[in-house]
């Protein structure tokens, strides 16, 4: 978290809400739905694609501080399955926006010693913006700090379908086919996320009460917070603010807080504890 002090100006509003952080009870996994371009850029008369360009800053600006804070991974939502079925042109402004990110960024990615991954079915993108990733994620490889998931031609419905074939093919590869078993931890051990932790905070911008088919499987116990800030406006302190919040909320996994003594259940129920 020191990381973060060395950028911020002592007694701005972002140094006073990094101060209010416990720095023991950060999330280790941050996912963000960018949601909201289109209205941004609608609201100031502009075409579509100026909002998509207007949100690779803050692509970048939580990228750093996500690195800075010490968060183990952050998944940002790019690009979903379904996207494709927006004009040619948005998408294609999409793929030049993501091949100018990579340029720009890679040499700040290595100095902040983070991992860049991709998940989701690159393989049907643009020969281009695919050399841009692959080389990327290839020059971060071995970088040991944060985890950087960028969510690709991602569905989360998609993922769990290409885990199970995974799952399959492993099988028949071993010759274990015919008495397969799938459990909860063979699907995990395929999921495109594997061997990260699974979100403990959920962002969504623009107001929009939805999960949009976004990692599926691995928020079952995320926090959701949705800010109706749209995606180009949101700063700094708008992710410290999430955090913030976050480290408010009261985490039970489908557990108890505190386990309630047998005495005072016993009397409830009316019946003797043992
Ligand atoms: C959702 O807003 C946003 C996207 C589908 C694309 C996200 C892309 C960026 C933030 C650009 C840069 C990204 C990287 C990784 C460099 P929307 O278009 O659905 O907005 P709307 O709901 O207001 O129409």
């Amino acid at each position: 978290m020191q990381d973060l002090f060395a950028v911020l100006a002592p007694d701005s509003a972002e140094w006073d809400l990094a101060r209010s952080l416990d720095p023991a009870r950060l999330p280790a996994h941050i996912a963000v739905i960018m949601d909201g371009n289109g209205r941004w850029a609608k609201q100031r008369g502009l075409p579509r694609v100026a909002g998509h360009k207007a949100g690779v800053e803050p692509v970048r600006a939580t990228v750093e501080t996500c690195a800075r804070l010490g968060i183990e991974c952050l998944t940002l939502y790019a690009f979903s399955v379904e996207n494709w079925k927006r004009p040619r042109t948005e998408v294609d402004t999409l793929w030049r926006l993501l091949r100018y990110y990579l340029k720009a960024e890679l040499p700040r990615l290595q100095r902040n010693n983070i991992r860049l991954c991709v998940i989701g079915r690159p393989d049907s993108l643009p020969e281009s913006a695919q050399e841009e990733l692959e080389s990327c994620v290839a020059a971060t490889h071995d970088n040991t700090g944060m985890r950087l998931n960028l969510a690709i031609n991602y569905g989360g419905r998609t993922e769990i379908v290409d885990a199970v074939n995974r799952v399959i093919d492993d099988a028949r590869r071993k010759g274990t086919l015919s008495h397969l078993k799938v459990d909860e931890e063979a699907i995990e051990r395929h999921l495109y996320t594997a061997g990260g932790p699974d979100p403990d905070l959920l962002i969504r911008t623009s107001g929009e009460m939805r999960i949009s088919n976004f990692l599926l499987w691995q928020i079952a116990y995320a926090e959701l917070y949705v800010t109706e800030t749209l995606w180009p406006d949101f700063k700094r302190a708008d992710l410290l603010r999430a955090i913030a919040e976050y480290q408010k909320r009261d985490r039970r996994f489908g557990g108890l807080t505190r386990a309630k003594p047998e005495e005072e259940e016993a009397e409830v129920l009316g019946v003797p504890a043992r």
